[in-house]
């Protein structure tokens, strides 16, 4: 009797976020490895995560990627920085398969980038409370003998404004200028979009900080993964990505921000109740 063995290679790729911000990643991961089939949970009745308490972020981790483990992924992104920041080893303990966070890519990345040595954060509260940049970045710039000053701020309102494509409107100027001035005295020449919300309000941040080179943590998990597992020398499967969404409540935005961040004619995202979600995490206590 014969039986195909499972290769890693058809297996998906688990993505989570608490919301659309993750979507930046997925764009990412998407384009460099697009053969592969992704399953992407946004926890859109729940978001934002930022402004909640670490344990409370870590329960909603523990029940993401126990989700996730149910597709038999092969890999598990948290394309969220303050599950990531608080939760990172929490996923690692309980994920049977290589489970990539947003932090320490983002900071090397940052650390290799700058030219003059001085790198803002910006994040959620939860993220930069953690000062896990921080110290990230402190133990890469020592592992490189590189001096870095780093200087952290929390955005929460740009999580909601992302979340409602208010990148152009005239209040998210304002509201720009107030947490991102105290930069330009400070004369970073490189920021980190700590919150994978915020590459949703790139040219905003831009137009605010003219120059300043800004660091997608996204890209850079893209490329740790990427390089980890070596998918880019495995055969493709597919000819196009193959995507499932699901969320954990109906986002009206979440849909149209998914198809312009993408750019792919994605499927409607699936609707998964948190009785659902809290079973899986309690399956994996
Ligand atoms: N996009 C997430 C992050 O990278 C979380 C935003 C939130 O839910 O507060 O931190």
């Amino acid at each position: 009797m014969s039986s195909t063995p499972q290769t890693s290679h058809i297996q998906p790729i688990g993505v989570f976020d608490s919301g659309v911000g993750g979507l930046t990643v997925l764009r990412h991961l998407i384009h460099t490895m697009s053969s592969e089939e992704f399953v992407y949970l946004g926890d859109t009745a729940r978001v934002p995560y930022g402004n909640k308490s670490p344990e409370t972020i870590r329960h909603y981790t523990r029940q993401c990627v126990n989700f996730l483990l149910g597709f038999d992924v092969k890999a598990i992104v948290i394309a969220c920085n303050t599950a990531s920041a608080l939760a990172l080893d929490l996923a690692r303990e309980i994920s049977p398969v290589p489970v990539i966070g947003m932090i320490h890519p983002a900071a090397a990345t940052a650390v290799q980038q700058t030219q003059n040595g001085k790198i803002g954060i910006i994040g959620t509260r939860a993220t930069i409370g953690s000062h896990a940049y921080e110290l990230a970045i402190s133990d890469y710039a020592h592992s490189i003998k590189k001096h870095i000053d780093v200087y952290s701020k929390a955005c929460p309102l740009f999580v909601p404004l992302a979340e409602e494509d208010f990148g152009e409107h005239p209040a998210s100027a304002l509201i720009a200028k107030e947490y991102l001035q105290d930069f330009i005295d400070k004369e970073i020449d490189t920021l980190v979009l700590g919150c994978t919300h915020y590459p949703l309000l790139k040219d905003l941040i831009l137009r605010t900080l003219p120059g300043i080179s800004l660091i997608d943590c996204g890209e850079s998990a893209t490329n740790e993964l990427s390089s980890i597992m070596n998918i880019n020398n495995q055969p493709n499967i597919n000819t196009f990505p193959t995507v499932r969404l699901f969320t954990t409540d109906t986002a009206q935005s979440f849909t149209s921000i998914a198809k312009r961040c993408i750019g792919l004619d994605l499927p409607e995202p699936i609707l998964i109740s948190q009785e659902t979600l809290e079973e899986q995490g309690l399956s994996g206590l």
